[in-house]
């Protein structure tokens, strides 16, 4: 597997995170540390913050991106945001998936298969997210798992329609505890999601597909997980809010 055959993307979840005054400040403070970033450098902020974010980011090598978008066009879908309302905000990514949203909000293999289907076809790039919880692990069900959780997610996207989309494994115990993957179990597994997508389409385009990491990925650890063959990027909770570890972590990404 060559790397060079893919593009690195860091990307940052902020999650539920940052007043507009806060995100512009964010914004301004990221854009000169990672202006000559090598990789991707993308923010998916809350959708209160798209506007502000997209005005800030203008002109620089950041893009923007939103934490979910739901399957339908429009209709009577109270407190939900469609794909296309997004694009013409001038939004380029969105997450798909988050465990958090199957966790609290429901979501299922099937509602992620919906979404990233919408997203597709309204022309976003989809940061597609799977990923095991610790029971899962334990059981030794890793892999099954995440193998499911990707045919039924890509299930109806053509191969074109796979270049906009990145993969991003998230080892549900590794989100926020401090705890991560070491480099080789992110590595087995992003490695599988790739065989898995070999499978589906071809090796040519599971080559050219971009797989993130995250889960507790900081500064401290970026540069050995993102050595890893199969590890092309990062999606990045808690260090993504604090301007000078994120940069590092993209600088990391372009060496
Ligand atoms: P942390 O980096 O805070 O563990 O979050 C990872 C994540 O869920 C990114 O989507």
């Amino acid at each position: 597997m060559n790397k060079n055959l893919r593009a690195a993307v860091i990307a940052g979840n902020w999650k539920m995170n940052k007043t507009r005054p806060e995100a512009k400040a964010l914004v301004e403070e990221l854009k000169p540390l990672v202006k000559d970033a090598a990789c991707g450098v993308v923010v998916c902020v809350p959708f209160t913050n798209l506007e502000t974010v997209l005005e800030a980011a203008k002109g620089s090598n950041i893009k923007v991106g939103a934490q979910n978008c739901h399957f339908e066009k429009s209709g009577a879908f109270t407190g939900e945001i469609s794909a296309d309302m997004l694009v013409e905000m001038g939004v380029e990514y969105v997450v798909i998936g988050h465990s958090e949203r199957r966790q609290y909000f429901g979501e299922t293999d099937v509602t992620v298969n919906k979404r990233v289907k919408a997203a597709l076809a309204a022309g976003l790039n989809v940061i597609l997210c799977v990923g095991e919880m610790l029971e899962d692990r334990e059981l030794g069900i890793t892999d099954e798992l995440v193998a499911m959780q990707t045919k039924i997610a890509l299930n109806g996207v053509s191969k074109d329609e796979l270049k906009k989309v990145i993969i991003a494994y998230e080892p549900v115990w590794a989100i926020g505890t401090g705890k991560t993957a070491t480099a080789e179990q992110a590595n087995e597994v992003c490695a599988m999601i790739r065989s898995t997508v070999a499978k589906l389409y071809d090796k040519a385009a599971a080559d050219a597909l971009t797989i993130q990491y995250g889960g507790s990925m900081n500064a401290k650890n970026a540069d050995e997980l993102l050595a890893q063959p199969d590890v092309d990027g990062g999606l990045i909770g808690g260090a993504s809010l604090k301007a000078p570890d994120f940069s590092i972590i993209v600088n990391a990404a372009s060496k």
